[in-house]
């Protein structure tokens, strides 16, 4: 017997390795797999049992549900997995092989198209690998949507004896998982993806920037880079081509900032994590001063499946310029919390309602805030916006990370706003005074709201304008899109606290 139980440290933190125990006590004849997660975070620990090849779903599991399960009597059977509904609905390019495969078996990962890609771009020239990525139209997934390929080829006309690839797993939005359970479900699409931009490009050596609050995901990416490595998947001579790549893993100490890529880059170098004036950009002088690539992880590992599949086939998903899929976490006061792959072109109330499940409260949906702790709060009459950059862009939001984050019709959207200018003023590298004294003035201005100041409110307007605008990076510059989207879409909430102050 063949039983799959996840291993992501979302299902371990809900009792999986409980249920492990339980199984392999009540079953010590079954085979069990350790794989990452389907994402159905409501449903875990999932546990999976192979029935004729098709793998059939019991969940959310604990130790006492183990006997049921294995003689056929759970009340908690689901069916078979790939049939429920929050899996078919999905488009999986990036996520095709996580909570399916065993994470660290590399025969596994080839199995199941592992490695294709790589073999295909071994055959390319470096511009004609980086071409194809400009054709596919994937745009950097960690928070700016930067067009992929563009950056590539700035590194690949970049003259110099060392380039870099780096890869930023810093992952420090609040309610974003997706760069965790990739990490922990399918390492070696990310050092595949890594060992293509390498080759793509002209460099021979990558960087994780990992944050320490990750132990799981750094467990999993140390073991696979050594496999690879083994493999002759890294080193001198990748795959018996002749061409050299290796990596190391790097942790960070976890501070917001330090997914900003300069300051990640100075974090990588041993320095303090502060932000860098751009130019240069880190494409020409990053790491060490040195050419480098700096991709967010699923930027990096939907690159394999583009390679697989073809550039076409990728960019044939998604809507208008936002081609391919969008790796949507969805988290906060929610039914239904996890990660679902999706086309862009799906809307936020889609999400919310439809796949969500609305909230887990039972009340009715107050805001979402989507893009992580910099991104806009958006209200239920924006829930027709299309998840795509430039969508969201023009209804004044952000896509960023794909978080997002639910809150239903008991949050204090003051409290929000406060919250958010605090957590600048928390986690401002303090280079800049806009962002450094802005951000601690700001919280004391939405403090004189609050007691009712009439004077407050129009200069918090003024604070975050000259935030927006003077800040050397977008922790300083984009924190007034929480804050003014709470005061511009809920102005009850600012005007209530006055009314109780009088
Ligand atoms: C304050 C701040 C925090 C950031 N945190 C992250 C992060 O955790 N992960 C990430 O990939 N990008 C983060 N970014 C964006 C990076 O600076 C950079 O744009 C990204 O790593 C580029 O990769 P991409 O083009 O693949 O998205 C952050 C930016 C800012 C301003
Ligand atoms: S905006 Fe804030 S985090 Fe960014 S450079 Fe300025 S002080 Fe540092």
């Amino acid at each position: 017997m063949r039983i799959f139980l996840p291993m992501d440290s979302a299902a371990k933190a809900l009792g999986a390795e409980d249920v492990a125990a339980a199984l392999r006590a009540a079953a010590p004849e079954a085979e069990i797999i350790r794989t990452g997660s389907r994402g159905m975070i409501w449903l875990e620990p999932l546990v999976e049992i192979e029935v004729n090849g098709v793998r059939h779903g019991f969940g959310p599991s604990d130790p006492g549900d183990v006997a049921a399960i294995l003689d056929g009597t759970s009340a908690k059977a689901l069916g078979p997995v790939e049939e429920l509904d929050w899996l078919k609905r999905q488009t999986r390019l990036t996520f095709a092989r996580v909570g399916v495969i065993d994470p660290l078996s590399l025969r596994d990962y080839k199995a199941h198209g592992g490695l294709s890609g790589l073999q295909r771009a071994l055959d390319m020239s470096g511009q004609q690998i980086v071409d194809e990525v400009k054709t596919s139209g994937l745009r950097g997934r960690g928070g700016a949507g930067f067009p992929t390929g563009i950056k590539w080829q700035t590194v690949h006309d970049a003259d110099g004896p060392q380039k870099y690839i780096v890869c930023n797993a810093d992952e420090g939005d609040s309610g974003t998982f997706a760069d965790r359970m990739l990490m922990e479900g399918d390492p070696f699409t990310l050092i595949e993806g890594m060992a293509i931009a390498g080759i793509g490009v002209g460099a021979t050596q990558g960087y994780i920037y990992l944050r320490s609050e990750y132990p799981d995901a750094i467990a999993v990416m140390t073991r696979a880079v050594e496999i690879a490595r083994a493999a002759g998947v890294l080193g001198k001579d990748v795959l018996g081509s002749g061409k050299a790549f290796d990596m190391e893993i790097r942790k960070g100490a976890g501070a917001y900032v330090c997914g900003e890529e300069t300051s990640l880059l100075n974090s990588l170098e041993g320095k303090r994590g502060v932000v860098r004036a751009k130019p240069p950009l880190p494409a020409l002088e990053g790491f060490l001063g040195r050419p480098t690539v700096v991709n967010n992880v699923i930027s990096l590992a939907t690159v394999p499946v583009i390679f697989e599949k073809g550039a076409q086939h990728y960019a044939d998903f998604g809507l208008g310029r936002s081609r391919g899929t969008v790796t949507l976490q969805i988290a906060g006061n929610v039914a239904r919390g996890g990660l679902f792959e999706t086309a862009f072109g799906i809307t936020l109330g889609e999400v919310v309602n439809d796949l969500g499940g609305g909230t887990r409260s039972g009340n009715p949906v107050k805001a979402v805030q989507v893009g992580g702790p910099l991104g806009a709060y958006m209200p239920v009459t924006k829930f027709d916006t299309p998840l795509g950059y430039e969508e969201f862009d023009t209804a004044g939001g952000l896509i960023g990370h794909a978080g997002l984050t639910v809150f239903d019709d008991t949050t204090d959207m003051l409290g929000m706003a406060r919250f958010a200018m605090e957590f600048c003023a928390v986690e401002s590298c303090g280079k800049c005074t806009p962002c450094r004294i802005g951000a601690v003035r700001g919280v004391e201005t939405i403090d004189r709201i609050a007691e009712g100041d009439p004077a407050a409110l129009p200069l918090l307007a003024d604070l975050c304008e000259t935030m927006q605008d003077g800040s050397l990076c977008a922790l300083g510059g984009f924190t007034p899109f929480p804050v003014m989207s709470a005061v511009t879409q809920f102005p009850d909430d600012f005007a209530r606290h006055k009314e109780a102050a009088e």
